[in-house]
């Protein structure tokens, strides 16, 4: 569908041109100075040098002829030759029912859909999740609601770190700890057991004090590489193990993915692409295009144009190890292999900036990806606690994800429980689905590259720019709609009020601007605008609210116009809300 400022810009450029300027002239934008009218045209004063007359005398001369244009119900020229422009109630009730009656509120999809894949999530395997993987999640889940919900097609990997020392440091604590376990026992031939000799909680004890030690203990260091070596040239018993470890983990991981109702369609990890590394090293070394430097294989990624320093990409160590740079370069050999994405998106924090820049510059020079598929990284900033500084428990810890969420989950509860008749049960549902938008909405609301304060207290206030209040309005208009059919009202065939009241009209104006922000926050995956937009609706129809009796209104047309318009307000909400990854509950 056309954009509602298109349409617009058609309708004065038609009366420039009929005035004997050019059509583009006839550029209309909301306008800056709601005071004074609701959208505006400078293209006066834009043409006034090329025609060599006062703009304010050729502003006069379209004026004449937006006068008799039944899509305006003003239009008027002020000094010096700005057009000030208010559209009728017919045109834009017209546009908005146009909208209501579209599947996807008059978004135009893709004729082509383009083929995306994400790369988000990235939690290594046998550590808790900790603040520092909310973003990852959150941003990433969204950004593959929004390329979606556009009409694309979108595959998320959540890119496991599975294979590097981490591993090794749990396998040799694990042989210190239990050495008669049979995955250490080389002459062992049968099955190895079905259950694993451990549990999550034993292994996020174990990663981080493995690691401690090794910082230590040179011989514990030397033992945790050998088993690293052992696990990736494939040991059995330390590969059968491993498998247990993913496995206990993983497990562990998707209750915690799922609590924050984020979902991955793929969960490969760094150890799937161990066996396309060396054919990959041969490969760039056969082209020309890694050489040796101080005995490690490196790819210079060095352009002229570059302002700042930007180091060779490192493929092998000099020992012959390979290294992140490496994984990541054989993952986009194989995800180009397997599924030929136009376009891979990256999510990590942005102290991984300089990284993603040598890794997509090597894999364009080496080739290894189409000319035309496009790598993107969104690195995103901290998230902080209130002194400003990186998020920690009380002593001084890292949060855990899952404390996180459970503290939030309480206050929530503890808000719903008071003043509502509602009983432990559903105070606790609600309670966990209002949680959950109070955490994503308080993160998707800044600009993913900006450090942001994680404020409890803020985010889980029913008041403000926050997810609770936008629950909180979708609630409110689905309770209006639910007394609406209660009293006998019909909810199909409803067509808009053609001579709205100011608020009323204030939002279907808010409306008509949802197709421009999706396709924005698609061309530049910014969850945020999605955000604002929400919030600026939701802010609409309050005010629609506050000043319009809705269903006590005696004028059955009317009554059915405004019905209309909460049923659009609603569905768009949640439509973005959709995007953002959570929902409103029945009631709250
Ligand atoms: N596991 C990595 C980390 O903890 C993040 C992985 C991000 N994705 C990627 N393809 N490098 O930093």
């Amino acid at each position: 569908m056309k954009k509602f400022l298109d349409l617009l810009s058609e309708e004065v450029g038609k009366a420039f041109e009929k005035a004997g300027y050019g059509a583009e002239l006839g550029k209309v934008t909301v306008s800056n100075r709601p005071d004074l009218c609701e959208y505006q045209c400078n293209g006066s004063l834009a043409g006034a040098k090329a025609y060599h007359k006062a703009p304010v005398a050729i502003a006069n001369e379209v004026v004449e002829i937006l006068k008799e244009n039944p899509a305006f119900s003003k239009a008027e020229a002020v000094p010096p030759g700005f057009l000030n422009l208010n559209v009728s109630g017919e045109f834009i009730a017209d546009y908005v029912n146009e909208m209501a009656a579209d599947a996807k509120f008059g978004l135009d999809m893709p004729k082509e859909p383009k083929h995306y894949m994400i790369d988000y999530g990235g939690p290594n395997v046998a550590k808790p999740l900790h603040v520092g993987h909310l973003r990852s999640a959150v941003i990433g889940e969204s950004v593959k609601r929004i390329i979606r919900y556009m009409g694309h097609d979108c595959i998320g990997d959540i890119h496991l770190g599975d294979w590097g020392l981490q591993m090794g440091l749990v396998i040799a604590e694990l042989k210190v700890r239990k050495p008669e376990l049979v995955y250490f026992d080389d002459s062992f031939n049968g099955e190895y057991p079905a259950e694993a000799p451990f549990t999550v909680s034993d292994l996020e004890e174990i990663y981080p004090f493995a690691s401690a030690k090794s910082k230590e203990d040179a011989a514990f260091k030397e033992e945790a590489m050998l088993c690293t070596f052992k696990l990736q040239n494939g040991v059995k018993g330390y590969r059968a193990l491993w498998n247990k470890i993913c496995e206990v983990s993983v497990a562990d991981l998707k209750k915690n993915y799922n609590k924050l109702n984020v979902e991955f369609d793929l969960w490969k990890g760094e150890s799937d692409v161990h066996d396309v590394i060396p054919g990959m090293v041969d490969y760039m070394k056969k082209e020309g295009y890694a050489y040796l430097s101080d005995g490690a294989l490196v790819v210079d990624v060095k352009e002229d144009t570059d302002t700042k320093e930007i180091p060779p990409c490192m493929i092998l160590k000099s020992d012959g190890a390979s290294l992140y740079n490496t994984t990541d370069l054989a993952t986009l050999m194989v995800r180009t292999k397997d599924y030929n994405p136009d376009e891979i998106i990256y999510l990590t924090d942005k102290r991984q900036d300089l990284y993603f820049e040598q890794v997509f510059r090597a894999a364009r020079k080496t080739k290894i990806v189409k000319e035309d598929t496009t790598l993107v990284h969104i690195g995103f900033g901290t998230v902080n606690g209130k002194d400003g500084k990186p998020f920690k428990t009380r002593d001084g810890g890292v949060m855990r994800l899952e404390y996180l969420i459970r503290d939030i989950n309480d206050t929530m509860y503890e808000k719903i429980r008071t003043g509502r008749d509602m009983n432990e049960e559903e105070a606790r549902e609600v309670a966990e689905i209002v949680a959950l938008s109070a955490i994503k909405y308080g993160d998707l609301s800044n600009q993913a590259s900006k450090d942001y304060i994680f404020d409890i207290d803020r985010f889980t206030s029913f008041e403000g720019d926050t997810g609770p209040y936008l629950l909180y309005t979708v609630v409110r208009i689905k309770s209006i709609l639910a007394k609406y059919m209660a009293e006998g009202g019909i909810a199909t065939g409803l067509k808009l009020n053609a001579d709205p009241n100011e608020s009323e009209k204030a939002l279907m104006m808010k409306i008509t601007g949802f197709n421009t922000m999706m396709e924005t926050a698609l061309n530049e995956l910014a969850p945020h605008k999605v955000c604002a937009y929400l919030y600026d609706l939701a802010n609409a129809f309050n005010s629609f609210y506050h000043e319009t009796k809705i269903l006590t209104e005696e004028d059955e047309t009317r009554k059915k116009g405004y019905i209309a318009l909460l049923m659009l307000t609603k569905n768009i909400a949640e439509g973005c809300m959709e995007c953002l990854g959570f929902s409103a509950p029945e009631r709250m």
